[in-house]
């Protein structure tokens, strides 16, 4: 079964051609961080409308490369929730335009359940429900139980921003551009992760849930001097790279504390790490090391598909359709998802 996927909820439009939710036939992402660098952020109205100008072309690209024409494809899938409703619709929409037109079947993705599963598509050996899966992107942070490996059932999330958000906040407060996670990956290479012992972004100390505006204020607030016992920190070279390894490694413990416990909690043995941020390096090794020690097994993306992509739209979607069938085109996009 060939599966054309179709992505649109944040800031890359994504499409490609999977077949029996494993072959990847085709792979095209076409990101707008050009477009949203100078906001230092997302902005939705126009992820919308570059969305609108670019899904066409790159849907047609998809097909072309897995050289087939669209009445080739068996059905048609898009992310519907959650993400920004604007870029959502405007994937929604040509999928039931497709499908329609093609008279396929279609089949609206979870986002977050596309990113768990992105991180064991390829593996000949799956997790073994019940699993933990921790989703860190630019838009997310949240722990899940897998009952059903399709299914996540949310056991924490954050109170405020994201992780992947929080990396584009420090970046920005620390001069060093957008997006804020690739850059701090790399400048905190060598840096002293024990210079500023900043907290690990828990909203509590034994729970599931997280926090990072503190955690974001408290690196602003070091930096300027600002309510704070301590003199400034000048953007040297030498200090940049210490507060972006400082900063990193309260993310990282913050998050493969909370992940270990609800692993411990569920008695799974297995825990599958996805998202946007799931491609740093030190949350790799750091998660790595844990879970070897404690006899995890652990499932990672590869780097590429850490980020926002179809083929993880595609692939779920042949489980999704197996197990559940199509849906119809009454499909909604829904921001929140959950
Ligand atoms: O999954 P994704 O493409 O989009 C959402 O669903 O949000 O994630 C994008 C996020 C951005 O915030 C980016 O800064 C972060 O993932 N990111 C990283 C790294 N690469 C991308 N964060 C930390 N370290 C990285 N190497
Ligand atoms: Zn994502």
């Amino acid at each position: 079964m060939r599966v054309l996927g179709i992505e649109s909820s944040c800031d890359e439009t994504a499409a490609a051609v999977v077949e029996d939710g494993r072959v990847v036939l085709s792979d095209v992402v076409r990101s707008q961080v050009d477009i949203h660098r100078r906001f230092g952020g997302p902005v939705p109205e126009i992820a919308s409308r570059s969305h609108l100008e670019v899904i066409v072309p790159v849907v047609q690209e998809a097909l072309e490369r897995a050289g087939l024409a669209a009445a080739d494809v068996d059905a048609v899938a898009v992310t519907h929730r959650p993400g920004l409703i604007g870029a959502l619709l405007v994937g929604v929409a040509t999928a039931k335009a497709l499908a329609l037109a093609l008279d396929k079947p279609i089949v609206g993705i979870d986002h977050l359940a596309a990113h768990i599963y992105a991180s064991w598509m390829d593996s000949d050996d799956p997790p073994t429900p019940p699993f933990v899966a921790l989703v860190v992107s630019g838009g997310h942070t949240s722990l899940f139980r897998l009952d059903d490996p399709f299914q996540p059932h949310e056991i924490g999330s954050t109170a405020d921003d994201a992780a992947g958000e929080a990396f584009d906040k420090v970046a920005a407060i620390l001069g060093l551009g957008y997006p804020g996670g690739p850059v701090i990956d790399r400048v905190a290479k060598g840096g002293r992760t024990r210079r500023f012992p900043f907290k690990p972004p828990l909203l509590t100390r034994d729970g599931l849930d997280f926090s990072f505006s503190g955690l974001k204020t408290a690196v602003l607030y070091r930096v300027t001097g600002k309510n704070s016992r301590h003199e400034p920190v000048p953007l040297t070279e030498e200090n940049v790279r210490d507060v972006a390894a400082s900063f990193q490694e309260a993310v990282v413990e913050g998050l493969a504390q909370a992940a270990f416990r609800a692993v411990e909690r569920s008695g799974a043995e297995d825990l599958v790490v996805g998202g946007g941020c799931a491609a740093n390096s030190r949350l790799r090794q750091r998660f790595t090391t844990e879970a070897a020690q404690r006899g995890v097994r652990l499932f990672l993306p590869t780097v590429a598909r850490s980020t926002d992509n179809a083929v993880m739209i595609a692939g779920l979607a042949y489980h999704r359709l197996n197990e559940h069938g199509p849906d119809d085109l009454t499909l909604d996009a829904i921001p929140t998802g959950r």
